[in-house]
């Protein structure tokens, strides 16, 4: 069944009260909750009383103190409908009983690792009651919960603790938690188990007292610190940057190893991915510490965008989402290099949002209908979100961003709200009409931006041409201009900054560009400009711009938008790399890329000092996956691959005395510390080994290898592996080996051993996988071990992937069936990786669309990913 966003109607019955006592069991659950409905003014009067279940067993029901006769309702596992509820407020109290073991899908409530735990976003609550499981019904919520005290010493809820004690003679205890909030069931969460914490008191701006806590699994308890570290930092964060303080008398955080997606905002009792929380320098990496640092905060700041302002349906699930990466992305830049953070996401966006919008699955940050709401907690609703959110600030400015926001905060406050509301906060403050810029909510695709310049020496003028199309999507042929905030510049071939009179750009440097075409004209301009557009990627866009290589190399050299820099370097090896794979013309594609080399090597001199993270992040050569992005149609990716091999053989070759000094300079000193500046030496050296090894294979083994046996941080260890497993022979099959003994117990970091060798752009690969899947550390009911194994063929390999004889397609379509029904959510995330099907050479297309179609014969599809199948296979 599709769901409209216009839909919408209210509920026909409220929940003010939810009070619930939770008989924790291993395989029997009771859930006794006793609401209080009463009718909703803005409902049908005298509509009947209809409660969402999943797979539920009833076991009593009683209204107003009375059993409810058997003609009095209908209830089955999915649902329970009350015929001829009093028109008036009346309590019922319903007896559910859950099998948390059996609960593969996690979903609801289930066990991980002996703890039981809840994930109740998007629908999950009524896996455990029935309920009106909607966000816009919001109740308090008081819990009880009881367990074996052996078993479950720990018992969690959501808002503040209160009573608790032992149940004399029966070995059991309970745990009483009232959150005051009212909130929708998809932030309800429970935990009980045997955990170990870390905990430190928080003062927040006001004054309040709060304990805030990181539950792990015993004695992993100093893998913890990072987290609890990070927690303490977004809440002063969020107090400084939005004046939002914490609200409750503790804040809980639980990390668990079976989790669907990363973590969960429960209100006060967040529940995360453990791979987001654990972290020591002997098993993580630095991307781990900055991710687990984004995903504490992500989830923290929910506790404002999010729960305290809810959504009103899942159509608005951007108004939480965009808007808390958003947040999060901006303190990580105020943690980090804000360049360094910024290029990191666009590479993010561009490789997962780009590509989504460009094939079947590409929808709108808002949808207008959905079959299955778990599939669209996509990169379209988060990331571009967040860009739409970041735009909305650079039309605005910093000033009546912020008043927007305190206006967003004040109005909506304890309510569920619409992406309309958030844009009529910013529209109030400014004075201004946001009606044009919210098609960026509705329409999907990625716009394209083509330039032309001119310049005219004798009338010391340059002129800018703007146009704007976005291609067709499904479902959207028409579309129409978008409000872009184009940052730009203008910067000299030498390095001079240009001062030049427009009257069309603001103060700033912004103009903003309404409709699908404009022109830029510039006075007094002396000297022929490169111009520099986009600076910090003001708008989610791509670029067709038409500039020479000279042009954007001295973008690169001289640019004083250090994000501009790097895209000028990547664009210069994005049309030489696109050249080498889609034809066999060699030489004049070594030239320019000679010129890129050395052009990256005098920049090198400095930054490789001033930002290393900046400096590494200009060697990294554009991704597999973005080349073929811009290829666009029939792309062999093989042939990527080669072309990419290629290049970065040349880079190394051309830098290799840059590259060795480089390595030289940054030789670890002392103790690891995960701090932004140690992290970004780190992935210097690192790429400069990557790409010496890409030159000389030989050199590349023997200095990985030492590299391995030296290290004293995951960070190095797995860099110096991962140079390794791309260079065939005994000495990678013993570094393989002996890192799988060294890490034998540690599932987060043999998760990175699967995915390294998952990612092997060999032929044996699939065959290696293949026996992977039954290496003790692996698991199909895990989805972090999945992800590992399987989602990195299917993402980070795509010669393997994309294999002409179909197998690559063949095995991904196997898992995906396999895990339909023991997990679906997990099963439909790993199909998405189908959706360039059709961008494919011929032969591949034809293999990819006979799996896809493989998997839509199946009987007994769940929703999940009948819905994926479907879209993927969908003609527009
Ligand atoms: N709200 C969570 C977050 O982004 C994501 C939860 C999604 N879970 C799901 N089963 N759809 O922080
Ligand atoms: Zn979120």
């Amino acid at each position: 069944t599709v769901i409209g966003l216009d839909d919408y109607r209210p509920s026909d019955h409220l929940a003010d009260t939810i009070h619930l006592d939770i008989l924790l069991h291993p395989t029997a659950t009771r859930i006794v909750a006793e609401t209080a409905f009463r009718p909703n003014p803005a409902g049908r009067p005298g509509a009947p009383l209809v409660l969402d279940g999943d797979e539920l067993r009833l076991c009593g029901i009683e209204l107003d103190g009375q059993p409810l006769p058997a003609e009095a309702f209908e209830a089955s596992p999915q649902g329970l409908t009350v015929l001829a509820p009093p028109q008036r407020p009346f309590r019922l109290r319903v007896v559910t009983e859950v099998d948390p073991t059996a609960n593969t899908k996690l979903m609801g409530l289930y066990r991980s690792g002996g703890i039981y735990c809840t994930q109740c976003e998007a629908d999950g609550f009524r896996r455990i009651t029935y309920a009106l499981d909607r966000p816009d019904v919001l109740s308090v919520y008081t819990t009880r919960i009881e367990a074996d005290e052996s078993e479950a010493p720990t018992l969690l809820g959501n808002g503040n603790p209160g009573e608790a004690g032992a149940i004399p003679g029966t070995g059991r205890h309970f745990a009483i938690w009232h959150d005051p909030f009212p909130k929708p069931g998809y932030l309800f969460a429970v935990v009980g188990g045997r955990l170990g914490k870390v905990s430190k008191p928080f003062t927040t701006m006001s004054g309040r007292p709060v304990e805030i806590a990181v539950h792990v699994e015993p004695g992993k308890e100093p893998r913890a610190e990072y987290a609890l570290d990070a927690l303490e930092r977004s809440m002063r964060w969020d107090e400084e940057v939005f004046a939002r303080e914490y609200d409750l008398d503790v804040f809980n955080v639980v990390a668990v190893s079976d989790f669907n997606m990363g973590a969960m905002e429960n209100k006060g009792l967040n529940i995360f991915n453990d791979k987001y929380v654990l972290a020591s320098p002997e098993t993580a990496t630095d991307s781990d510490y900055a991710n687990i640092e984004a995903v504490i905060a992500h989830e923290y700041f929910h506790n404002w965008t999010g729960n305290r302002i809810t959504c009103r349906d899942w159509f608005q699930l951007c108004l939480k989402e965009g808007l808390t990466v958003f947040r999060d992305q901006e303190f990580s830049s105020d943690q980090r290099s804000r360049a360094v953070h910024r290029i990191g996401e666009v590479r993010t966006l561009r490789a997962r949002q780009f590509t989504e919008d460009a094939g079947p699955l590409a929808h709108p940050v808002r949808p207008n209908q959905f079959r299955e709401i778990n599939n669209f907690y996509t990169a379209t609703v988060y990331e571009k979100g967040a860009e739409i959110v970041r735009m909305l600030k650079t039309l605005l400015g910093e000033a009546d961003f912020a008043a927007g926001m305190t206006r967003f905060f004040e109005t909506c406050d304890g309510t569920a709200a619409t992406v309309e509301d958030f844009l009529d906060a910013f529209a109030a403050v400014s004075g201004r009409d946001l009606s044009d810029f919210a098609r960026w909510y509705v329409q999907s695709g990625t716009p394209v931006v083509t330039v032309r310049t001119e310049y005219d020496p004798a009338q010391a003028r340059y002129r800018i041409d703007l146009t704007q199309e976005t291609p067709p999507t499904p479902g959207q042929a028409e579309k129409g201009p978008l409000v872009l905030p184009v940052a730009l510049g203008l910067v000299s071939p030498t390095g001079a900054a240009i001062a030049a009179d427009c009257a069309d750009l603001r103060p700033d440097g912004v103009h903003v560009m309404a409709g699908s075409r404009a022109s830029l004209i510039f006075e007094n301009v002396r000297e022929r400009p490169v111009p520099s557009l986009f600076r910090g990627f003001s708008a989610p866009v791509k670029l067709r711009l038409d500039l020479g290589d000279d042009d954007l190399l001295a973008l690169l050299e001289h640019d004083s938008d250090p994000f501009n820099r790097w895209q000028a370097a990547q664009m210069v090896a994005m049309r030489l790399l696109v050249g080498q794979a889609t034809s066999e013309s060699g030489t004049p594609v070594e030239a320019s890329l000679l010129r890129l080399a050395l052009a990256l090597g005098r920049v090198l001199v400095v930054e490789s000092e001033r930002d290393p993270a900046f400096a590494a992040l200009l060697l990294s050569l554009p991704s597999e996956t973005e080349i073929a992005q811009e290829i666009g149609s029939d792309v062999d990716p093989d042939a990527v691959h080669r072309a990419w091999l290629a290049a970065r053989g040349t880079i190394g070759t051309v830098l290799a005395a840059d590259l060795a000094a480089i390595r030289a300079a940054t030789e670890p000193d002392g103790a690891y510390s995960p701090d932004a500046a140690s992290a970004g030496r780190r992935a210097l050296r690192n790429v400069a080994l990557d790409l010496l090894a890409s030159a000389d294979p030989a050199f590349g083994e023997r200095e990985a290898d030492r590299q391995l046996a030296a290290a004293g941080n995951m960070t190095d260890r797995l860099a110096a592996l991962a140079v390794l497993s791309r260079i065939p022979g005994d000495t990678r099959e013993r570094a393989l080996a002996r890192f799988a003994e060294d890490f034998a117990g540690e599932p987060l970091v043999l998760d990175k051993w699967f995915g390294i060798q998952a990612a092997i752009p060999e032929p044996g690969t699939l065959d290696r996988i293949h026996g992977l899947t039954s290496h003790p550390a692996f698991s199909f009911t895990n989805p972090n071990r999945v992800r590992a194994l399987v989602g990195s063929l299917a993402l980070a390999n795509p010669t393997q992937f994309h294999r002409a004889d179909g197998a690559g397609y063949a095995f991904l379509a196997d898992i995906v069936l396999m895990l339909n029904g023991s997990n679906p959510q997990v099963a439909a995330r790993l199909l998405t990786a189908f959706s360039t099907w059709r961008t494919v050479e011929p032969g591949r297309r034809a293999n990819a669309e006979s799996q896809l179609k493989r998997i839509a014969r199946e009987q007994n599809l769940s929703p999940d990913v009948s819905d994926i199948v479907a879209r993927s296979l969908s003609e527009a």
